[in-house]
């Protein structure tokens, strides 16, 4: 990647800006002052802006924890973006992998690793997801069992439930794998319920844990790799 463009990835607000700031010789490529901002770097060469190292990390995978009254896109629609909760460095690089609902929170991932994006996104590779559902009255004692079976849940949709255990009257934790439009919302309505509140939890490996709402954070290496061997990709094919 150019040095200009990484620069701007990296928190700099412009390419013209990162291109000032290199022709002021502020910037030393593993220790060496670098006036070329066309100079191509990789994730092997240590970046520094006035003596202090710029993170250079081949690839950013974030976790947040989405709050609601956000929304799963890249600019402010009709609710305020998730991109506004992601950290300065990162927002240029990151692109969301798949989306919660506005009034939905709980684990939403990001990345710039575009193989991997697709394929966590791609129904062949069926990544389980759990929620922790509140519905408005009663949950019935056969749910679980009723889930066993394939859903009809309209518009001509099949769903398919990996489990869903019934936690109290009004809570259930449910996994799937497919990835609908609404589905959580669409499998409870088919059962007359209205989900109240909506939470992602578990996304492949990955859980949550006790990351506060409207964080984020980068993932661990050992979650990273457990997330790319899930969707069958090594390191060696992302170089
Ligand atoms: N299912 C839903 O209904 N909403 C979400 O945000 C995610 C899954």
């Amino acid at each position: 990647m150019r040095l200009d463009r990484f620069l701007s990835l990296h928190g700099f607000s412009s390419r013209k800006q990162a291109k000032k700031i290199v022709r002021d010789g502020r910037i030393q490529i593993d220790g060496v002052v670098c006036m070329d901002y066309t100079r191509s770097i990789d994730g092997t060469n240590k970046v520094f802006f006035d003596g202090k190292e710029i993170e250079n990390l081949p690839y950013v995978t974030l976790m947040m924890n989405k709050p609601e009254g956000y929304q799963s896109s890249m600019i402010d629609e009709r609710y305020p973006s998730v991109m506004n909760l992601v950290p300065d460095q990162y927002r240029k690089r990151v692109r969301l992998v798949g989306r919660l609902d506005s009034d939905t929170t709980g684990l939403l991932l990001l990345t710039d690793n575009g193989i991997l994006n697709s394929r966590l996104a791609n129904p062949k590779h069926g990544v389980p997801k759990t929620y922790e559902v509140l519905v408005n009255h009663i949950l019935r004692p056969d749910l679980a069992e009723r889930c066993k079976e394939p859903l009809d849940i309209g518009r001509g949709e099949i769903a398919h439930v990996d489990e869903l255990e019934v936690l109290d009257e009004s809570h259930a934790r449910i996994t799937v794998h497919e990835g609908k439009y609404h589905e959580i919302k669409r499998i409870f309505g088919k059962f007359g319920y209205d989900v109240l509140e909506l939470k992602r939890i578990r996304l492949g490996p990955l859980s949550l844990g006790d990351l506060e709402k409207g964080q984020c954070r980068l993932l661990t290496e050992e979650e990273y790799d457990s997330l790319l061997s899930l969707v069958r990709l090594a390191k060696k094919d992302l170089l």
